[in-house]
């Protein structure tokens, strides 16, 4: 175990989150989709004021309800959530070179709209960040079975914090019950992961829970954002 992991080990996520903030003051950051795991970790940081700076990307392709839960998060809290756009001249370009709908047509054309919608603006968040905070769960697929709680990111050069690393989708779901956090309205029609609105759908009972996302693709189902 490094020496981060172990000053981690068994706190509390607020009090995790806290001792990561004396470390890094100024250099934590969120990023949240609002999903579910998502707007349990922000009703934490915000519920016990916590400087961490939180920020969503907008790929411009998102679900009308993902807008809503949006909507309804800034409204309950009033916390400042930066918005980042992709590039408008990158966008413009694929589109016009490629048309709307060109990630149906081959992993290497979804990967290039990802790139450009989601990972370009996820890097420009990540400037100057020395701890990102994310919503992971290991139980989400096999690939995120092997993530820390805690891991040092070479390529970013920064530590990725997965607080909920750990966390049964009921203990998610119970917190957000609990204290009646907004949760986007999609989870109550079988969505489970939400990504950009052409590229998720709702999944069957005992589906994986990434199932509905790029579902036309037999790859590892990850857009670069984390692996
Ligand atoms: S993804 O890589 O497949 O899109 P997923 O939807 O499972 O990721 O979300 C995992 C975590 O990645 C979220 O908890 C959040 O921290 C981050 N994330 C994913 N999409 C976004 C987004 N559009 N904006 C900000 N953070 C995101
Ligand atoms: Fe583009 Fe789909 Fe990736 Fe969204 S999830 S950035 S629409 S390929």
């Amino acid at each position: 175990m490094t020496d981060i992991t172990t000053a981690l080990a068994n706190k509390p996520v607020e009090e995790a989150i806290q001792f990561l903030l004396e470390q890094y003051p100024g250099a934590v950051a969120f990023s949240t989709s609002f999903g579910q795991e998502d707007q349990v970790i922000a009703d934490i940081i915000w519920r016990n004021h916590l400087p961490v700076s939180v920020f969503t990307l907008d790929t411009g392709r998102l679900f009308q309800e993902t807008y809503d839960v949006m909507d309804l998060t800034m409204a309950r809290y009033k916390q400042a959530i930066k918005v980042y756009f992709p590039e408008a001249a990158a966008v413009e370009q694929l589109v016009t070179a490629k048309g709307p709908n060109s990630f149906y047509e081959s992993v290497e054309n979804r990967k290039a709209c990802c790139g450009i919608r989601k990972i370009m603006p996820l890097n420009r968040a990540l400037e100057g960040v020395k701890v990102w905070i994310t919503g992971l769960r290991a139980e989400q697929s096999e690939h995120r079975q092997n993530m820390e709680i805690i891991e040092w990111d070479e390529h970013r050069n920064l530590y990725k914090y997965n607080p909920l690393i750990h966390w049964g989708y009921g203990e998610v779901l119970a917190y957000l019950e609990k204290y009646q956090v907004p949760y986007n309205k999609l989870h109550d029609k079988g969505f489970v992961s939400i990504g950009c609105t052409p590229c998720t759908r709702a999944i069957e009972p005992g589906e994986n829970p990434r199932a509905g996302r790029w579902w036309w693709e037999q790859s590892q189902k990850e857009c670069g954002l984390h692996g």
